[in-house]
């Protein structure tokens, strides 16, 4: 088969890329390892920023694909049972983002891409990259080869084809931020507002998932098998993590542990082959910047296939790498520095940097200048180039 541009994998990377260039009148085809029902099922992330969103709105995707999801008004912080709340979308200038869980995301991604006449395969077993540097590289498969222009690698972490470009060809850097989380999903109410507890006892965060359900975060101890917990135990932790001795149960229908784990490649393609999301780099959840990372790249990346297709101009493509790396470099700065204060300021075991972690907590609180750049990053950057 011949095609403009193969797209390997289909989350929210891939799929964000395969439906903004149908819309632009570049052909592509997606090659998705797992089956439909896998890909929808996946519960992951869950906020799209309101730099994100802006996308869909450019490409007139938004009703469709960001729909109404619940915008984000406040957030909650509690240090030791002592709410505290802050207006990020305000302190924005009006820019809130949006609460869609990822699976809802990639449901309407698949919808809106085949009603669009795409060409999605599931089930594309053994894909392998070829020619990579050469002017026509292909995709191979079970079953089935695809020529190319060009190939986005859109495959997650653990995929094929950052794997397939040659190691001294990539730098890459990994940082493990000492800090185990322990993810429990649960048909409980939503919280009112995003929720963090900054406590002694350990951090822990609620976040709605839709309506009816919740994503809970526990931090454990180095040493500790969170997995061996008991239901009791993990909602007695919560309650007082969360200073809420009220907080309801429900069933629990989740269970993981995260890695709290940073990664990033450099530079982002290859030939002619460019890595977007998680295929390029990982991030913590704290800031919720993983899935929008992907967007943005998929974004930055079709505009750019777009103009050397249309247009025959390659300038897009050749700067891919540097415009998304200077966004992943901010918001892995973004997310370190998060997660460092809100778990810091809990922890009596390292009282000087507590007290430091405090303070620069209490200054989102006191300082609007600190709140408002707290805010600008929540709801998504387009960090510039130096002068
Ligand atoms: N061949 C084809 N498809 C593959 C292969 C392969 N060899 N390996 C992986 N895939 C598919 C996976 O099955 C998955 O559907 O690629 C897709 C990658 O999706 P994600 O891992 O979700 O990565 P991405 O699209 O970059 O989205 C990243 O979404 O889930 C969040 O935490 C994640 O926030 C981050 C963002």
């Amino acid at each position: 088969d011949e095609t403009t541009v193969a797209i390997i994998g289909a989350g929210p990377a891939g799929l964000t890329l395969a439906n903004l260039l149908q819309r632009s009148g570049v052909d592509c085809v997606v090659l998705e390892a797992r089956d439909r029902a896998y890909v929808e099922n996946r519960q992951r992330a869950g906020i799209i920023d309101h730099h994100a969103g802006r996308i869909f709105e450019e490409y007139g995707l938004a009703d469709r694909i960001v729909g109404d999801g619940p915008v984000e008004t406040l957030m909650e912080i509690r240090t030791d049972g002592v709410p505290r709340f802050l207006d990020t979308p305000a302190l924005a200038g009006g820019r809130p983002s949006r609460l869609v869980p990822q699976q809802m995301l990639v449901r309407r991604l698949i919808a809106a891409f085949l009603d669009g006449g795409g060409d999605l395969r599931f089930d594309a077993a053994d894909v392998a990259v070829h020619d990579l540097t050469g002017p026509r590289p292909r995709v191979t498969y079970r079953g089935g080869e695809v020529h190319a222009a060009y190939l986005a690698g859109c495959d997650g972490f653990h995929g094929v084809s950052r794997r397939s470009i040659p190691a001294e060809a990539l730098r890459t850097y990994s940082f493990d931020h000492g800090i185990g989380w322990f993810s429990v999903l649960a048909d409980a109410p939503p919280p009112r507002y995003p929720l963090m507890g900054v406590s002694r006892h350990g951090f822990a965060a609620q976040f709605a998932r839709g309506p009816y359900a919740s994503r809970f975060y526990l931090q454990y101890q180095p040493g500790e098998d969170p997995r061996q917990w008991t239901d009791e135990h993990t909602w007695a932790q919560l309650r007082l993590r969360l200073g809420d001795p009220d907080l309801v149960a429900g069933p629990i229908t989740g269970r993981e542990v995260v890695d709290m784990r940073s990664f990033v490649a450099e530079p982002m393609d290859h030939g002619r082959l460019f890595l977007v999301g998680d295929a390029a780099h990982i991030i913590t959840p704290m800031g919720a910047k993983g899935m929008n990372l992907a967007l943005t790249d998929a974004s930055v990346l079709a505009r750019a296939l777009t103009a050397a297709v249309h247009q025959g101009d390659e300038t897009g493509l050749r700067e891919y790498s540097a415009v998304c790396l200077r966004r992943t470099w901010d918001y892995q700065e973004f997310s370190r520095w998060y997660a460092e204060m809100v778990h810091e300021a809990g922890d009596e075991s390292q009282p000087f940097r507590r007290r430091l972690a405090l303070a620069r907590l209490d200054r989102l609180f006191t300082s609007p200048a600190a709140a408002t750049a707290f805010a600008d990053l929540m709801a998504g950057t387009d960090p510039g180039q130096p002068d």
